[in-house]
């Protein structure tokens, strides 16, 4: 190879990488403009649909239970026998039910104090997450703390950080339903053992799995909802409040609405005042 196809091949390369294809997840390539190998019988047989996440919501009111999900998988029935947060963590570690961990480095699970009044979840692990094993510790995870500090929350005294993914998807893509579906039991579980205060849903996809609401977030967020899992339903646990804002990877692509995540903030303190 002479160095100008050798140049040109590392430009193809840097290219893939800005456009977020940085991930190897094959040994061979694969070619996604040749015709599908499929046996032409199979060609129009109808497709089998989605696992449902979770029912959506009647929209209207702020303050309303949002609908008990569906458990999907092996997941659930793991989840629902396990006692301790330190179960739940090796639990996660250990399952397999989620494509998404045969590409990431590490499992993300949580960072912070686990008693902690409030609890956080975001979308999924971005790279330097993935590298460390942290959640939120990458460009949006110091906004995060900013975020935080300025109503007296810290993930070293009294906040809890995790998300609705435990690994990166490759590319930073967005996870499918079926990989959010296969995390979800998992998410219920962590939560109903942290039993926070107060859920702080970061961004659409952690507000619209959890509610099982489907606006986007500029509708959701600033609102209070209650949060209640299957588990707590059929046990007839109280809802948690949960509010929803703008994700902070957002906020540094559009800093402008950084004034509505601050009145979302002092929402949030207000709540945790009244306790
Ligand atoms: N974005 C998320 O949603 N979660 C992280 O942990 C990091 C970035």
């Amino acid at each position: 190879m002479d160095m100008a196809d050798r140049t040109q091949l590392l430009r193809a390369l840097e290219w893939q990488v800005a456009a977020g294809a940085d991930e190897a997840i094959g040994d061979t390539a694969r070619d996604r403009y040749a015709p599908p190998d499929v046996p032409a019988r199979l060609m129009d047989a109808p497709q089998p649909s989605a696992p449902v996440v979770a029912a959506p919501a009647a929209t209207g009111s702020p303050a309303q239970s949002a609908p008990a999900p569906v458990p999907v998988g092996e997941a659930a029935s793991i989840a629902a026998s396990i006692e301790s947060l330190e179960d739940l963590y090796a639990a996660i570690e250990a399952f397999d039910g989620c494509p998404l961990k045969t590409t990431a480095k590490n499992t993300v699970i949580a960072d912070g104090v686990a008693g902690a009044p409030v609890m956080l979840l975001g979308e999924a692990p971005g790279a330097e997450e993935d590298r460390q094993g942290k959640p939120f510790i990458g460009r949006s995870g110091q906004l995060l703390d900013l975020m935080l500090g300025s109503i007296g929350l810290s993930r070293q005294e009294n906040a809890y950080i995790s998300n609705i993914m435990f690994w990166r998807p490759p590319g930073n893509r967005n996870p499918s339903t079926e990989e959010i579906a296969s995390c979800r039991p998992f998410v219920d579980r962590h939560i109903e053992l942290i039993k926070p205060k107060v859920l702080v849903f970061l961004g659409a996809p952690a507000a619209q799995t959890l509610l099982g609401r489907s606006e986007g977030i500029t509708k959701m967020r600033g609102r209070w909802f209650n949060f209640r899992s299957a588990g707590m339903e059929e046990l007839d646990v109280p809802p948690i409040p949960a509010i929803a804002t703008f994700h902070p990877a957002y906020l540094l692509r559009t800093p402008v609405q950084k004034r509505f995540v601050w009145q979302d903030m002092l929402a949030i303190r207000e709540r945790l005042n009244q306790d």
